[in-house]
């Protein structure tokens, strides 16, 4: 036991820790603690073990989320790593959060997730924390969450899970989903064949086995330092996931004896290799938002990286990891090939190597004190490429601009399925939100061609809280029947990570927005998208579109007045909870759709 615990004449330095921590709460400091020793022996600690550093671990284990399906083991693990190390783990709740079981959207509750995470990091006495994610927003959430309470901090996620097969194929969650679907939708398979797929589709615990949302913030935790190497692509049902665990516990205690903050380990530098990794490995466009979501909480960082950042980093960086949905293969494959140690090798010239890690070491450090594995022959899939022998030469993510989209918006270029659409001007066929697509998409009467720009409005932040992953408009079913397998698709919504095709996404301003030009396109009106000059525009003069604005402007008075609540940017302010709080502090998706005061640049904490 520390001996002036209850010693009334030791001033309490509530900055050593542990159970010292933020001892205000009962005005005598030397209360507060012997209260807080009185609840805590509750648990059965002793005071041996109450005088060690205490390792806080997020538990995001819920039944409704297969994706973490494995933590209570990982926790498991992650205790042994921080009892061998000399701390004392405690593991506590937050919520959790899977893409299949968060209605409207997981989006919507990513930053309510990062709000819960900061607020228990914040009010409970740990001295670092091991947050534990894996499904899309969940690890970009506690990291903003991480950021902010800035407590030390790293990440463990959960890992991908295992390919299934089909008729002797691999298949996998969830590109394989959406291919095989398309193919059900155009009549290529049968009732029986597509249920026999879906029991196949996710055949073990973990997260989508693809490139998706899941798998992309797992390789960028690794890029921006805040995760071991094998971190990202162990799968999830391997000893090697549970090893990592333990790691991560040990690391943890190393990381509060050298007071390693994330906002420490963080600099600019780590992103911009955070982004360089996001483009080598063809990430999901959803990154982008939650990297800029990221940023956003950092005071040194926020307003040095924009979109353009990403483009720019974007024409250097070529494509280097063969998995779908840019690829053919699984995360499994990318963990056998070497993983992100193997991949950081390769983009070493392009890197800033003394970006900090949370060992506390630089990147190039750990790079030179971890040797590569040794890769036998005989793998199946070999899928990470040279540098001098790209996949895709660069600019796997790209950034547009133009009048259809001032703040800029976003496409996989590498993710398209017909490279003609990446330079395409075409009529556009509008849809004013989601219900009215689902109405007509399939109707035999609607007006649409092959090389019609199909235009989905009304599906961002605000308009469709949440900005729900409708972005990939399905192909009109009267065309699919006649094979056609991609169109120039245009919303301000988001995709699946694990979805292809030449769409683009994240339009800003969004639709609903009154300043917005995407709100006002029309069925008819020729839009250009331009990949080489970067440009995404509709061909409507200056006046036409000021014209348009003002008529949208008094229909949606008018039908306000009528009771109609029709323009959720009016009705938003009369919104009770969170969706209230939601649609009134949403930003918009080029600075990552967070919550305007929660970021850095918002107000201050005191
Ligand atoms: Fe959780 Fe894909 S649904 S990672
Ligand atoms: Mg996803």
């Amino acid at each position: 036991p520390a001996p002036n615990d209850y010693d009334l004449n030791t001033p309490i330095d509530s900055s050593s820790g542990g159970m010292r921590q933020g001892l205000a709460s009962y005005g005598d400091a030397h209360f507060s603690l012997f209260l807080r020793k009185v609840f805590i022996k509750a648990m059965g600690y002793s005071e041996e073990s109450l005088s060690r550093p205490i390792i806080g671990i997020v538990n995001t284990y819920s039944s409704f989320n297969p994706c973490h399906a494995n933590v209570p083991q990982l926790i498991e693990a992650v205790k042994r790593g921080v009892h061998l190390a000399g701390g004392l783990a405690i593991d506590f709740p937050t919520i959790s959060i899977a893409e299949s079981f968060s209605s409207p959207t997981s989006m919507y509750l990513r930053n309510l997730m990062s709000m819960d995470t900061e607020e228990m990091i914040r009010a409970q006495p740990c001295d670092s924390v091991v947050l534990i994610g894996g499904c899309d927003k969940t690890t970009p959430a506690q990291l903003m969450g991480g950021i902010s309470a800035n407590k030390p901090a790293l990440s463990l996620v959960t890992g991908p899970m295992m390919p299934g097969s089909h008729k002797g194929e691999r298949i996998g969650a969830c590109t394989d989903c959406r291919n095989n679907w398309a193919k059900f939708r155009a009549g290529a398979i049968d009732i029986e064949e597509i249920s026999g797929i879906n029991e196949e589709l996710a055949p073990t615990a973990g997260t989508c086995g693809v490139m998706g949302t899941a798998s992309t913030m797992a390789c960028i935790l690794v890029g921006l330092g805040m995760m071991p190497f094998w971190g990202a692509t162990a799968p999830a049902v391997s000893s090697a996931r549970l090893r990592i665990a333990e790691e991560t516990g040990s690391l943890a205690v190393k990381m509060h004896n050298l007071k390693l903050k994330p906002q420490t380990v963080l600099t600019r530098k780590s992103f911009l290799n955070a982004i360089t990794v996001l483009q080598a490995i063809g990430g999901s466009t959803n990154a982008v938002v939650h990297l800029m979501a990221i940023i956003g909480r950092h005071p040194d960082v926020a307003g040095t990286i924009t979109l353009e950042t990403f483009d720019e980093i974007g024409r250097k960086t070529p494509l280097l990891v063969d998995l779908k949905p840019s690829g053919d293969n699984y995360m499994t494959d990318f963990h056998n090939s070497g993983g992100m140690r193997a991949l950081l090798e390769e983009l070493r010239p392009l890197l800033h190597l003394d970006a900090l890690t949370i060992k506390g070491n630089t990147l190039g450090e750990e790079l030179d004190s971890t040797p590569l594995k040794k890769i036998p022959r005989n793998i199946p899939t070999m899928v990470l490429r040279p540098l001098h022998d790209p996949l895709y030469e660069r600019s796997s993510l790209v950034v547009l601009k133009g009048n259809l989209a001032p703040n800029g918006c976003v496409m996989k270029a590498s993710a398209s399925k017909n490279r003609a659409l990446l330079n395409h001007t075409g009529r556009a066929v509008v849809f004013a939100g989601s219900a009215d697509m689902a109405n007509r998409i399939d109707d035999p009467n609607l007006e649409v061609e092959p090389d019609s720009v199909l235009i989905l409005q009304n599906i961002g932040p605000i308009g469709n809280p949440g900005m729900p992953e409708a972005g990939m408009i399905p192909i009109p079913r009267k065309l699919a029947a006649k094979g056609v397998q991609d169109m120039l698709r245009i919303s301000d919504g988001r995709m699946s990570g694990t979805a292809g095709g030449t769409i683009v996404l994240h339009v800003s301003p969004e639709a609903t927005d009154p300043s917005s030009v995407l709100g006002i396109v029309r069925t008819g009106d020729l839009v250009k998208c331009d990949l080489d000059q970067r440009l995404i525009h509709v061909d409507v003069s200056e006046e036409e579109i000021k014209r348009r604005q003002e008529e949208k402007r008094k229909t949606l008075e008018a039908e306000s007045e009528n009771n109609k609540s029709a323009d959720v940017w009016i009705a938003r302010k009369k919104l009770r909870g969170y969706r209230g709080l939601f649609m009134r502090s949403v930003q918009q998706a080029h600075s990552g759709a967070d919550f305007d005061f929660l970021t850095a640049a918002g107000p201050t904490d005191t």
